[in-house]
């Protein structure tokens, strides 16, 4: 019921979104996305392949040096490039490595032989039957230090990059921090933190739990109860390929297989496989619950507020109306409609 149901009334908005998207509404709105920071190598790729079931661009320095959209649909495989020409059809595992190379010399098209970064978006479009449907916003790496050839001030154009994205409200951000590094003083939590002091859009992903040094487990156990840095959205630890697994061409199914396997055999972080199994009828009850209190909230609204500008007043206070605005046309990209007539 689900699924038929995000099918029929979720999909559609999506689809426009992403429509949106294409044609450049987003240089004058604020679009709905996912957007992946963290420090150079902290996983981000990882993550975002984990998430979406495709093989990125990837290698040491910085590699993800345009921010890049990812979308995946269940569909048929195939693939394409931006609005460029398409690329042949071709299956299976096979898209993976085709996809990192030619994307990488899109990106040098781009950015340059160099080894500056470029911040337009590019969307990388894949279809395939095993992979769910999401849009993320891959960013560049946050660094310090210019490697040869870099300009002086690229760790600034990278952070000017990356607030561009995670400002909007719009946003989703996810924070990837490896287990292995000291968490409260990342730089990405704090630009994240920046941005959004409640911690209400912001999702820290804790990479690289099998690196943790001994002994230093249970202190990242506190971090994972929020107690450390405490975040609205919390923690989640993942454990994805690492550069040995990538060099054995393990598939992604097989890591995840594996990533199973380490939390189920972990033995401080094993529990954390228990909550999240402890933690499903909860939710399934709490959508319940907060499903049936919007039901009969929206049925007090009856036919929606009164037109008559006297009446009006009552229900919608002018700032309500100006964000109610400004979210339609946000989401919805047709023409204004203004509620100035009524108040
Ligand atoms: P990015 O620069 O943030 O996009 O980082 P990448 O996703 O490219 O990952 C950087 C390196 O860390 C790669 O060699 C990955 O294989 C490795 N890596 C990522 N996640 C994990 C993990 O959970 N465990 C281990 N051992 N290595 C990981
Ligand atoms: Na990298
Ligand atoms: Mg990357």
């Amino acid at each position: 019921v689900f699924l038929k149901q995000w099918e029929s009334q979720v999909r559609p908005y999506i689809e426009m979104i992403d429509y949106l998207r294409r044609i450049g509404i987003e240089k004058d709105l604020a679009l709905p996305s996912i957007a992946v920071v963290g420090d150079q190598s902290s996983g981000k790729s990882s993550v975002l392949e984990a998430l979406s079931g495709v093989a990125l661009p990837r290698g040491s320095g910085i590699v993800t040096r345009l921010s890049t959209g990812v979308k995946t649909a269940k569909v048929k495989c195939w693939l394409k490039l931006d609005s460029r020409d398409p690329l042949p059809r071709c299956a299976g595992d096979l898209y993976g490595s085709f996809t990192c190379r030619r994307f990488t010399s899109e990106e040098n098209v781009l950015a340059g032989d160099g080894v500056g970064i470029c911040d337009e978006l590019i969307s990388l479009e894949i279809t395939s039957p095993d992979v769910c449907d999401l849009t993320l916003i891959d960013l560049p790496g946050i660094t310090r230090v210019p490697v040869k050839g870099q300009p002086e001030d690229i760790g600034d154009q990278i952070r000017r990059l990356i607030l561009k994205f995670i400002e909007k409200r719009e946003t989703i951000n996810l924070v990837v921090v490896p287990c292995n590094v000291d968490i409260a003083t990342t730089e990405a939590l704090r630009m994240a933190q920046g941005v959004d002091p409640n911690g209400t859009r912001t999702l820290a992903i804790l990479t690289k739990p099998d690196l943790v040094d001994k002994g230093a487990e249970a202190d990242i156990m506190q971090v994972m109860q929020g107690k450390v840095v405490p975040l609205k959205k919390g923690y989640i630890m993942v454990r994805c390929r690492g550069q040995s697994d990538i060099n054995e061409n393990i598939p992604l199914a097989e890591a995840t297989r594996l990533e199973t396997e380490f939390f189920r055999n972990h033995s401080h972080f094993s529990c954390l496989l228990k909550e999240q199994k402890a933690s499903l009828p909860s939710l399934t009850e709490q959508i319940q619950i907060r499903l049936s209190a919007v039901r009969l909230e929206l049925r007090n609204y009856g036919q929606g507020p009164p037109l008559e500008p006297e009446k009006m007043g009552a229900y919608l206070i002018r700032d309500e109306v100006r964000e109610m605005t400004e979210n339609y046309e946000a989401h919805r990209g047709r023409e204004l409609i203004t509620f100035s007539d009524y108040c």
